[in-house]
């Protein structure tokens, strides 16, 4: 019902604009319209939309949690955006299994703790966040939002967060997105390199910028369906994206591995089993070691699930793991990041910080993550939901709530800092 009614307010707001001149004045036909409105809304229960708001908000007043979001940037969003986002790849296990690893942990609630005020500032590599929670590297944000990746570092400013920006293939094309985010930033930003892109010239001109650490993302492996689920749904034909109007003005601009040709579509989607040999299931720990060697930032793996790869990234010198299954894009393990987490922090053995993502969405999952000896937790889709749906202030506001709501777990657990959480605030479910 809520999603046909929501259905019938877009409808209802493109009948308008078939009829306006803006059309025209955005060089758009109706043609456009009528092809917008036979997109069909992709079907909701493949991610958990736990909006707490009956209806879609209309503000980031009307906020109650980070899923309201979601419903908000579904509306906004084409289906092939909307669900490149959301989706996972394979059967979502992996995606199901981010948020479901979280019920495996219960809060022990202490009370008349008298705690009215928390400090949730962490240090990392010398430099002090105001919170836990950091942006996660999303690539392509423009076309999530104008100019995505500047928004979010304005965001980043005015909230003290910790911005992670993806080397995607639009910033490896467009140097200048690297600069416009910096001075949004007003200081240089952390920088992700995504599995075989990340060579020796990249790893210069990324250090030029003073970025001062580099996330190295080694958990995409060609099994990434999302790309073929998203055009599917959009009804582009034989997958081509480059050769439908409605993607190609964007998509055209893309160097060719982004875009899905009809005679190549593995090469775009890394459809399921394909090992193209164009990403990190080529790499070994001697390209790790080459990386280590060719810069003096500060490098973190993303991507490590298990205890051996953490204890490998200590002797090979990384600075910090980063626990993360690609918010279930990439991988079919079926396995949430928050059951992965007590094992890799084992294998890092407290020499060198984790961080973790995936499946997070409230304060107390952020809180569980922290208890078992997590230092940092990133969001992925949350702020690209803020975004899409509200700009900056929509991603602010998602910090704010995903703040509060950890502020309030961390109140009723009696932990007035961070470093005052406890992990046996924890009890696990039997
Ligand atoms: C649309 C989308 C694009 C992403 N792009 C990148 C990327 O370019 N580089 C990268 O390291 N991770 C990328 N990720 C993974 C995120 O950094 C992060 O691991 C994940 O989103 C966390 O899970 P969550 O979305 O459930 O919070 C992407 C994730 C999504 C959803």
């Amino acid at each position: 019902m809520e999603s046909s009614g929501r259905l019938k307010d877009r409808r209802t707001f493109l009948s308008f604009l078939a009829a306006s001149p803006i059309l025209a004045y955005a060089g758009l036909n109706s043609r456009w319209v009528e092809e917008v409105m036979a997109e069909p809304l992709p079907p909701q229960g493949t991610a958990d939309l736990g909006a707490q708001n009956d209806a879609v908000i209309k503000s980031v007043k009307e906020a109650l949690n980070v899923f309201d979001f979601d419903a908000a940037a579904r509306t906004k969003l084409s289906t092939a955006h909307y669900t490149f986002i959301t989706d996972g790849s394979f059967n979502n296990e992996t995606l199901r299994a981010n948020r479901e690893g979280f019920n495996k942990y219960e809060l022990r609630m202490r009370r008349l703790t008298g705690i009215t005020k928390v400090d949730q500032s962490i240090k990392l590599f010398g430099a002090t966040w105001d919170s836990p929670i950091f942006f996660s590297p999303v690539g392509r944000m423009n076309a999530y939002y104008p100019q995505g990746a500047v928004v979010v570092a304005r965001a980043a400013k005015a909230t003290r967060t910790l911005q992670i920006l993806a080397g995607s293939a639009a910033i490896l094309v467009d140097p200048k997105i690297m600069g416009d985010v910096i001075a949004a930033r007003g200081e240089p930003v952390w920088f992700a390199g995504l599995g075989d892109t990340l060579d020796a010239p990249l790893i210069k001109r990324v250090e030029a910028t003073g970025c001062p650490t580099l996330v190295w993302t080694v958990d995409d492996g060609g099994a990434n369906t999302i790309g073929a689920k998203s055009v599917q749904r959009a009804g582009v034909r034989d997958l081509d994206r480059g050769a439908d109007e409605r993607c190609s003005g964007c998509h055209d601009n893309l160097p060719k591995v982004t875009r899905v040709q009809a005679s190549d579509p593995i090469a775009g989607v890394g459809a399921v089993g394909a090992l193209n040999g164009e990403n990190s299931l080529k790499l070994t720990w001697d390209d790790v070691k080459r990386v280590r060697d060719t810069t003096r930032m500060k490098l973190v793996l993303k991507g490590v699930v298990t205890r051996e790869d953490a204890a490998l990234c200590v002797q090979h010198g990384i600075d910090a793991v980063y626990v993360s299954n690609h918010g279930g894009h990439e991988d079919a393990s079926g396995r949430g990041t928050i059951e992965c987490l007590p094992e890799v922090l084992e294998g890092a053995g407290g020499k060198i910080p984790v961080m973790i993502d995936s499946g997070f969405r409230g304060g107390a999952d952020i809180f569980k993550a922290l208890a078992l000896g997590a230092t940092a937790v990133g969001i992925g889709r949350p702020h690209i939901w803020g975004l899409s749906s509200f700009g900056q202030e929509g991603v602010e506001t998602v910090v704010e709530i995903l703040r509060r709501e950890l502020q309030v777990a961390m109140a009723q657990t009696g932990a007035a800092s961070i470093a005052k959480i406890r992990r046996d605030s924890l009890v696990t479910r039997s």
